[in-house]
């Protein structure tokens, strides 16, 4: 997990090993985690991520035969296709299908949408939970937005991309990480209104508070991920009609005792209760940042994770150890970051205790017999941009 500052140059390498030509440009996006607000997007509710500084970039240029061909210095694949299989959703498959799926969505919201060849190469860990496949669509998107000079103003692009991944490749997510890889300023965390789309960029610089953010990849295979994740949201769905209510969003913490009480069974009424107890702590994070008391957002992501994985049950073996041993270790807060059942977790720490935290989680890690896992620190980077 470690940011090769190079990840430009060999998506420009890719792009002429590919195609014997140089690029007309590239364009980066970032992965993301998310600070706090989980499972409350696709509830129309709030999240807080921040973009890394590890990035995918895309070098392109335009095609004039109208079609698209994508390489991917990861797989080392050539995936081409044309207007029927951009057509048919679900056509082209695997890591392809998020770049048929950018095309398809933009094509479907009216766009004229360039032919094009791409080369793609990026530093965003697959698999980790740091949304890789929104850091794909964006540096896609914004290429393509830009080649064919569309007129596709930045707030709406998350939108499109997540119906990318929702109707092309099939992936019912919500809009946060999209959000993320295209909106996110850098020195911020992005707070997102899931229901209106509306962000405020909050300042969220760790170096003059003298913290740091610790990322851990907790190494812990992604079982039944997709599964739990579409039944997650169908629970959350089916609460929200039994409440009768648009989302779990409309349900305030203040009424959260009484909307419990008309819920059939328990299984249901703890994945309301994460949900809204979820959003409020998104908003108490949000307010404790507005005044600069960064350092007591920690006791607020302890109790994400705690209900991640008492309300929620999404997390595994693996991240309840990392965090607590962070938490052991003397970390002000941690919690798992992401979709869940593995990926990363985060860990918010005084800055000269971010290797000694680390060592802990390696230590615990060792005694259970865990696979090692990996970290490292990161600050708040920028959204997709244009790199030339
Ligand atoms: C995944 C999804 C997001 C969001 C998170 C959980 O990352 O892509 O839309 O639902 O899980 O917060």
């Amino acid at each position: 997990m470690t940011a090769h500052p190079d990840v430009a140059a060999r998506a420009t390498a890719g792009f002429q090993r590919a195609y014997g030509d140089t690029p007309a440009g590239r364009w980066a996006a970032p992965g993301r985690v998310n600070l706090i607000g989980e499972h409350t997007d696709y509830n129309d509710g709030f999240v807080l991520p921040f973009a890394l500084p590890l990035r995918t970039v895309a070098a392109a240029a335009p095609h004039p035969d109208g079609t698209w061909t994508v390489c991917s210095e990861l797989t080392g694949e050539t995936v081409a296709f044309g207007a029927d299989e951009v057509a048919a959703p679900g056509r082209v498959t695997g890591w392809a299908g998020y770049v048929a799926g950018v095309v398809w969505a933009l094509r479907a919201a009216g766009h004229r949408v360039p032919g094009a060849r791409l080369a793609v190469a990026s530093d965003v860990p697959l698999g980790a939970g740091l949304s890789s496949s929104a850091a794909l669509e964006a540096a896609v998107l914004t290429a393509l937005v830009d080649l064919g000079g569309l007129d596709l103003p930045a707030e709406h692009r998350p939108r499109l991309a997540q119906r990318a991944e929702n109707h092309y490749v099939g992936a019912p997510t919500g809009i946060m990480d999209q959000s993320a890889a295209i909106r996110c300023r850098a020195g911020h965390a992005l707070f997102l209104d899931c229901r209106t789309e509306r962000v405020e960029h909050i300042p969220f610089d760790l170096g003059v508070a003298g913290l740091a953010v610790l990322v851990i990849d907790s190494r812990s295979p992604h079982r039944h991920a997709d599964g739990e994740y579409a039944a997650r949201r169908a629970s959350c769905e089916k609460a929200a009609a039994l409440l009768g209510v648009p989302a779990l969003r409309d349900v305030p913490a203040v009424d959260l005792d009484d909307a419990l009480a008309r819920l059939p069974d328990d299984e249901i009424r703890r994945r309301v209760r994460h949900v809204v107890t979820e959003d409020q702590r998104v908003l108490d994070t949000v307010a404790l940042l507005r005044d600069g008391r960064t350092r007591h957002i920690g006791a607020l992501l302890t109790a994400s994770h705690a209900s991640m994985r008492d309300d929620f049950a999404i997390t595994v073996p693996q991240v309840d150890t990392a965090v607590e041993a962070a938490l052991d270790a003397g970390a002000l807060g941690a919690r798992m970051t992401g979709g869940g059942f593995g990926g990363c977790v985060l860990a918010l720490v005084e800055a000269d205790r971010a290797d000694a935290v680390a060592g802990a989680v390696e230590a615990a890690y060792a005694e259970r017999g865990f696979t090692a896992p990996t970290h490292t620190t990161v600050a708040p980077a920028p959204g997709a941009t244009r790199l030339d």
